[in-house]
């Protein structure tokens, strides 16, 4: 009836990328030149918690980020609006309901609060797109493949919306219809793997990724080459590795990603640095550990900024704690860590 009002609150994880997406071949619709693939987290320390309300009361959309009102009119959010509002009007046709029993004539208040550096390269929009399409399409009583709109809000943020191990195939058509995330393995798959969050810096990040990509489109040509003739491969090698276990192969894969993408940052003309003195010492001391021991125990990647998102198995993880605590007493985090996390499954709830 006209009168319903409506309240739901969802959770949801942060993502991060082992083989990166960086580069856009449609701006509006975010449509990648690569394919990419993605590690969900645990929910306990990295996430975002978004409430949305309808109320036939309210006059205006109107948004809230960590307690500040935002500027809805962004068009990526308005995206994200659009097309769950389209999705629900098509439901309600399709089911024959009367005119408002979605809620559908009346506005929505969003508020949306990080439990992390917001913008830190800490893959923020990515939990937050993630989240905000998940909830509006609770809200309005939308169900089915959601992760088309949340790639409207954020690129990565598609990647969130499975846990485990997550791939974003970047799809031919021109409508954006086929870029989808999918779940390759879940995270019970694979329960030794260990994630420790190193944050060197809790500073926004210089440049955002939409200009930082721009650009690197526009100047690089390590880019190009990456995308059509590195990428490919590396994601079907990727997949292997997660589907086998194959911890060596996986770490390196996830270095040798990492560093690309940096290096397409430094390729990009003006160049981009994302890394700083501290991550390069984290890049210096996890080579050195894996040499001391002759094998690949740890795995660092890092995304638009310069913390350092650590891969290692069970076994590995409280020794690899103790090296870090050792080189770094009081760069990273003022001393402490975020815990090791955990790869999450129970992603949206
Ligand atoms: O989705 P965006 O626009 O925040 O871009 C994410 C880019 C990287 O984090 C650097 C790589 C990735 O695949 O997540």
């Amino acid at each position: 009836s006209d009168d319903k009002s409506n309240m739901v609150t969802c959770t949801a994880p942060v993502n991060i990328a082992v083989i990166k997406y960086w580069g856009k071949r449609n701006e509006e619709l975010i449509l990648p030149i690569n394919s990419s693939l993605s590690v969900t987290l645990h929910q306990d320390q990295l996430k975002t918690t978004t409430t949305v309300a309808t109320n036939r009361s309210f006059e205006e959309d109107r948004i809230w980020l960590n307690g500040k009102e935002e500027d809805i009119s962004h068009p990526r959010l308005q995206s994200c609006l659009r097309e769950i509002r389209r999705l629900a009007r098509k439901r309600r046709n399709d089911t024959h309901q009367s005119f408002d029993v979605a809620g559908l004539s009346q506005k929505v208040h969003i508020c949306s609060i990080n439990n992390f550096p917001t913008a830190a390269g800490l893959a923020s929009s990515a939990a937050g797109f993630a989240c905000l399409v998940y909830t509006l399409a609770r809200v309005f009583g939308v169900e089915g493949e959601l992760s088309a709109i949340a790639r409207q809000g954020s690129g990565s943020a598609c990647r969130s919306m499975y846990g485990g191990f997550v791939q974003w195939i970047q799809g031919e058509r021109d409508d954006g219809k086929d870029s989808l995330a999918q779940q390759v393995e879940p995270e019970s798959h694979w329960p030794e793997l260990r994630i420790l969050v190193l944050v060197v810096s809790a500073d926004r990040k210089p440049i955002g990724s939409t200009s930082g990509m721009q650009t690197s489109v526009k100047t690089s040509a390590l880019l190009k080459h990456r995308a059509e003739g590195v990428v490919p491969k590396r994601m079907g090698d990727m997949i292997e590795a997660v589907c086998q276990k194959d911890f060596t192969t996986f770490a390196e894969l996830t270095m040798k990603d990492s560093n690309q993408f940096h290096a397409t940052c430094l390729d990009t003309y003006p160049p981009i640095f994302y890394l700083n003195s501290v991550s390069q010492q984290i890049i210096n001391v996890v080579h050195r550990y894996n040499r001391h021991y002759g094998e690949t125990r740890v795995a660092y990647t890092f995304d638009a900024g310069p913390n350092a998102v650590i891969f290692t198995l069970e076994q590995h993880f409280s020794e690899f704690v103790q090296v870090v605590q050792h080189f770094f007493p009081s760069e990273i985090n003022g001393g402490k860590f975020i815990k090791g996390l955990p790869v999450d499954d129970a992603n949206l709830s």
